[in-house]
């Protein structure tokens, strides 16, 4: 059985008064039946690792470079945010692909940059709008799935979360059973290439998750937790997530 994963995606959001939502956040969760993290920007890192510290609560970066250090003015690489005090980042999130070009490729040299850090990596994929409509998810999701995780990668430090990019901020989701489609695909295929291991390695639905919905999502065959953007910016809707969650 796969670990559950509440995971918060702040994106470019947050300067020193969001400090007052992981204070909040932290207080708000007690013995919790899933892991939770936030990945704020680089520049809350050590500061929100700080504050969580001695609770449940784990702190990740939203991309890393391959490199572990270099000429590459503006980037950060994985033994920077482990520095930091980051346990885990995400790759390859569908605006890093739109807004920084990133292909496959550049996405399995993080991964595997990630894991030489110890870091855990949560790979993300998802398909378009027109990919849907063109009835090609399954093929786009699987190319990327193969593509993303770099040859003998270590699964016990791999998280795969799946979203449409089409639903990332929006409001819209899929159906559950488009979703159960997908996840059901995902596992087939991890475990076609890396064996029995694939069954540990925690599926994130992402893409417009809030309090209201996530109970449903969560029910859903291998789903094992959400990557949430918008809602993870305020305990009180992260909290809502994560309890149901932690109730699955
Ligand atoms: P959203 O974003 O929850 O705001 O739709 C999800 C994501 O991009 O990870």
């Amino acid at each position: 059985m796969a670990r559950k994963l509440a995971a918060g995606n702040w994106k470019m959001n947050g300067t020193t008064e969001a400090l007052t939502e992981v204070a909040a956040l932290t207080a708000l969760l007690e013995a919790e039946a899933c892991e939770v993290l936030l990945c704020p920007p680089a520049t809350l890192i050590a500061r929100m690792a700080d504050m969580a510290h001695g609770s449940a609560l784990m702190i990740g970066g939203q991309t890393c470079h391959p490199n572990a250090s270099g000429a590459h003015t503006g980037d950060i690489s994985a033994q920077m945010l482990a520095d930091a005090g980051a346990s885990h980042v995400i790759l390859g999130h569908s605006e890093r692909r739109a807004d920084h070009g990133e292909t496959d490729e550049d996405v399995a040299a993080q991964v595997t940059a990630a894991l030489t850090s110890s870091l855990i990596a949560i790979v993300c994929i998802g398909e378009t709008e027109a990919e849907r409509d063109a009835g090609v998810t399954l093929n786009v999701v699987g190319t990327q799935l193969a593509g993303s995780i770099p040859e003998g990668a270590d699964l016990s430090r791999l998280v795969v979360a799946y979203e449409p990019v089409w639903a990332i901020g929006t409001g819209r989701t899929p159906t559950l059973d488009q979703i159960a489609d997908v996840h059901d695909h995902i596992r087939a295929e991890l475990s076609g290439r890396f064996g029995s291991a694939a069954q540990d390695v925690p599926l994130l639905y992402g893409g417009s998750v809030k309090p209201s919905n996530a109970a449903e999502i969560f029910a859903v065959s291998n789903v094992d937790g959400a990557l949430v953007g918008g809602a993870s910016l305020k305990a009180a809707d992260f909290g809502g997530i994560v309890s149901a969650l932690s109730g699955a």
